[in-house]
């Protein structure tokens, strides 16, 4: 009787299933990540963007070395500005065609690197999203990231105690908003994380877009290109802000929040509240004197160690350890999250303690 009733549902979960259009199978069903491992000295690759920002400028070497030490030799490549898409499509299909065992991806372009990912898979690689998720492919293995929507959150949430703080005597504040490159997987969940927290005031009227640009399409920076943040900044402030006061600016990075700046500064504005993230060298000194209000530590060196324990457990022929599956837009990706920390003025000192190179920044 009992297991009539197990089977019923199970029929029903599966019915249900295809009348929703949807596939219960997840990235690991397809027995990938569970192969026979491999040799110490096989090659890893490493698939980077362009160098948007520190994180990735840092991550070129940490992989390097990560990879060196855990006995496999290392193919570490860059997209290059100009052409990033191509430059990492024609990286992958290297990495693949010299018998890569392993290729950890930080995509420019999720969504452009299908057919890529698709003959890696079949030359017998593993492949690892790493920071950025591929979207649209079955052909990945795994992610390792911190918690993008979590970002976007202590974000949203930084920006409203900010403002609170600064402006205690006001009771609604005029605010901009700022999202990604819109080829990057984490910018509308950075952005959908944010919003989570500032989309119930601005609908309460404690907060208020100006300009009226709260749509992603609007508030996209490409490239994630300083330039196109001041750009934009300027634009909006000339727009909507000659006689009125600006109060803070959801800015999803550190190197968007420092152009968001320049602006506010180039025109004669007063001092604003300012999100961030990546807690850049160039950062801190502003989050101490309290120029930019906060920044997310998402500490570099842990998301590689973390890329290379998965690789070092490929290569033993056991599956990588994971915390959690995300959803790709065609599969269920396991996935391993690292919690980002927040950081304002009050707590940098602590929160780089274990990192002596950004730990001095919090004291000059
Ligand atoms: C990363 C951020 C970074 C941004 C721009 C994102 O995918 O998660 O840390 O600021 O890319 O490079």
């Amino acid at each position: 009787m009992r297991k009539l009733a197990i089977t019923t549902t199970a029929v029903a979960a599966v019915a249900l299933l295809a009348l929703a259009g949807c596939s219960s199978r997840s990235a690991d069903d397809s027995g990938s990540g569970d192969a026979k491992g491999f040799d110490k000295g096989s090659l890893i690759g490493v698939a980077l963007p362009d160098k948007t920002s520190e994180n990735w400028v840092l991550a070129g070497g940490l992989f390097k070395s990560a990879i060196e030490e855990a006995g496999f030799k290392a193919d570490v490549q860059y997209a290059g500005q100009s052409t990033p898409v191509p430059d990492q499509q024609a990286q992958i299909a290297s990495m693949s065609t010299k018998g890569a065992k392993v290729i950890i991806i930080g995509a420019k372009d999720g969504g452009q690197l299908g057919t890529q990912v698709k003959d890696a898979k079949a030359a017998g690689a593993t492949v690892i999203a790493y920071d950025r998720i591929l979207t649209d492919t079955k052909d990945i293995d795994y992610y390792v990231a911190f918690n993008n929507e979590k970002v976007g959150e202590l974000q949203g949430q930084a920006l409203l105690d900010g403002l609170k703080a600064k402006f205690p005597d006001k009771k609604s504040y005029n605010i901009e908003l700022f999202s990604g490159d819109p080829g990057d997987a984490n910018a509308p969940v950075f952005f959908q994380g944010a919003m989570k927290i500032l989309q119930p005031k601005i609908d309460d009227g404690t907060l208020k877009v100006v300009s009226g640009q709260t749509d992603i399409k609007q508030t996209a920076t490409k490239d994630w290109l300083a330039q196109n943040a001041q750009n934009r900044m300027d634009t909006i402030l000339q727009g909507s802000y000659q006689s009125t006061e600006l109060d803070g600016v959801l800015s999803p990075n550190d190197t968007l929040a420092r152009a968001i700046l320049t602006s506010v500064k180039s025109a004669g504005k007063p001092a604003i509240v300012v999100t961030g993230q990546d807690s850049e060298a160039a950062s801190i000194p502003l989050i101490m004197s309290g120029e930019q209000y906060m920044t997310i530590y998402k500490d570099t060196r842990d998301l590689v160690k973390k890329a290379i324990e998965m690789t070092t457990q490929l290569s033993k022929g056991d599956k990588a350890d994971t915390t959690t599956k995300t959803n790709n837009g065609s599969v269920d990706v396991p996935t391993f999250y690292l919690p980002p920390v927040v950081v304002t003025k009050d707590n940098a000192a602590e929160a780089y303690k274990n990192n002596p190179d950004l730990e001095k920044l919090t004291q000059q």
